[in-house]
């Protein structure tokens, strides 16, 4: 018999922290469906008290899983614990995470508060997070750059006041193995009451370290991984859980726990979660990556026909590749299409929906002998936009391209109801066409980013393209696909409009003092 090791999925929050992977309440609300399926034990679903928004948004989560706990970040405030009570009351089963930092750099520069101010400050968060549910979590900020015996001091005090869960972030990424499961160690021997709760780790990659520390973190007793889809996450990211999961799956030998995800499910969420926040998998990443299975030498393709295990620990199916891939065609009915968005988990909640997304899957299937799942996801992506999210709609686009002329764009926009005829030259038809919509939108806004991704396989396979831009102090990132890549250009350039024209103003919940 093994322990279980906790996954604690924070894609919606630490991950929604990665510059312009910002997302809206159906967004969150569809990956949580998805991490629920995955059989995640926690889901952080976001920060409260960020914004109206971020609060709708976990309330969202809360009342859409039952079989995670739905979990709120909060700084340890009254406010901010309030506004994650609140947020997650829906929830079968809610948990509030609250956190202060411990390290003496943190302390004296952010917090501007003595080391005995933050302990009685932790202490009260932890008392009035307990007035909404037992299941508390508490968070030492920057633990991987704090001194141990505060460290000690602290959570003797905080697992007293009712803390549940204990989680020891390194929050710059800054520890490496062996000193990270060192300060687990001696965390877990030295505090007193430290066998009343969960144990927990929350990596950052700066170092690359993520995973290796959260690991070596297990070794020495952690019983929790903070993680991420696709490591995203703050600066260099998160441990990534899907790394996690399967290093213990498969050095079970080693690992003295196990997890309850369902690993099937692992594939379809890494193309979810870099769907919607239009960040790309690099195609080595391990378990995920495009390549992760791929033998391209001969001697390894010969050596995997004659006997699989000669150069593969783990088979690709049991990660959900060969899952939910080719799904639907031409003549795939209404209600095929229907079932097949409840089995990858999007809900649909209106016959008008229905008809709307079904006429689009049909002119989609015009254009695309098989479509998969990923395109069903992508066709979705846009059939959950709000008519107030889209102040800029692409109503029609012509593209003219010779050999030894400039490229031209004619698009016909619909901004705020009224549309509007634009055109441009560039230095290409993308550069064209983003040209175009400048004249008319004016965004002032900085291209940071544009890229390009066949979703499928295929020549006919849809571009999805992703666009970052920043005006300000704010990053955003559009998405759009379409089997025309210069359409799917426009749209994403209209999305990342769409995404700076709400600006909805949030609180960085790591950047402030409580
Ligand atoms: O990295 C960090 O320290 C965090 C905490 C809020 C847990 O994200
Ligand atoms: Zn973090």
């Amino acid at each position: 018999m093994t322990d279980r090791l906790v996954i604690f999925d924070t894609t919606l929050r630490d991950g929604e922290q990665s510059p312009g992977a910002s997302m809206t309440r159906e967004e969150k609300v569809r990956i949580a469906r998805q991490l629920e399926r995955m059989r995640v034990d926690v889901i952080e679903a976001g920060f409260a008290a960020a914004s109206n928004g971020d609060f709708e948004a976990v309330r969202a989560v809360a009342e859409a899983v039952q079989d995670s706990t739905v979990c709120s970040l909060a700084r340890a405030n009254e406010n901010d614990i309030r506004r994650a009570g609140e947020a997650i009351t829906p929830a079968k089963s809610g948990r509030i995470h609250t956190f202060i930092a411990t390290s003496p750099i943190h302390m004296e520069k952010k917090l501007r508060m003595a080391p005995d101010q933050v302990v009685e400050q932790a202490v009260r968060a932890i008392g009035w997070a307990r007035a909404y549910t037992d299941d508390v979590e508490f968070s030492a900020e920057d633990a991987g750059r704090s001194e141990v015996d505060f460290l000690c001091r602290v959570f003797e005090r905080v697992i007293a006041a009712g803390a549940k869960t204990i989680n020891v972030p390194d929050t710059v990424g800054y520890n490496t193995p062996e000193q990270f499961a060192e300060l687990i160690r001696s965390l877990i021997a030295r505090v007193p009451n430290a066998d009343k709760v969960v144990w927990s780790v929350h990596c950052h990659n700066d170092l690359g370290l993520a995973v290796a520390n959260s690991l070596a973190a297990v070794m020495a007793g952690a019983r929790q991984v903070e993680c991420t889809v696709n490591g995203l996450g703050e600066r260099a990211g998160n441990a990534s859980m899907e790394e996690v999961v399967m290093a213990v799956r498969t050095r079970g030998d080693l690992f003295p726990v196990h997890t309850r995800i369902d690993t099937t499910q692992i594939v379809p969420a890494s193309k979810l979660v870099s769907q919607i926040t239009g960040y790309p998998v690099q195609p080595n990443k391990a378990i995920v990556g495009a390549n992760a299975f791929a033998h391209e030498s001969g001697i390894h393709q010969d050596g995997v026909l004659k006997h699989r295990e000669t150069y593969e620990i783990m088979r690709a199916e049991d990660v959900g590749w060969t899952a939910n891939r080719l799904t639907l065609g031409k003549l795939s009915g209404r209600n095929a299409f229907r079932a097949r968005l409840q089995e990858i988990g999007i809900g649909i909640e209106s016959e008008e929906q229905l008809n709307a997304a079904f006429a689009r899957f049909k002119e989609l299937a015009d254009k695309k002998q098989e479509i998969f799942d990923e395109d069903l996801h992508a066709l979705m992506s846009d059939e959950t936009v709000t008519p107030e999210d889209e102040h800029f709609k692409l109503v029609a686009s012509r593209v003219h391209s010779e050999t030894g002329e400039a490229p031209q764009a004619a698009l016909t926009l619909n901004i705020a109801g009224k549309e509007h005829r634009t055109e441009s030259t560039g230095s290409g038809p993308v550069d064209a066409s983003f040209r175009a919509i400048e004249k008319v939108a004016q965004s002032d806004a900085q291209l940071l980013l544009y890229s390009v991704n066949a979703i499928t396989t295929g020549t006919d396979a849809q571009g999805e393209v992703t666009v970052r831009l920043a005006k300000g102090s704010r990053v955003v990132n559009g998405q759009g696909a379409d089997t025309d890549i210069i359409v799917a250009s426009a749209k994403a350039y209209l999305n990342a409009l769409n995404k700076l024209h709400t600006n909805t103003l949030r609180v960085d919940p790591q950047g402030e003092t409580p």
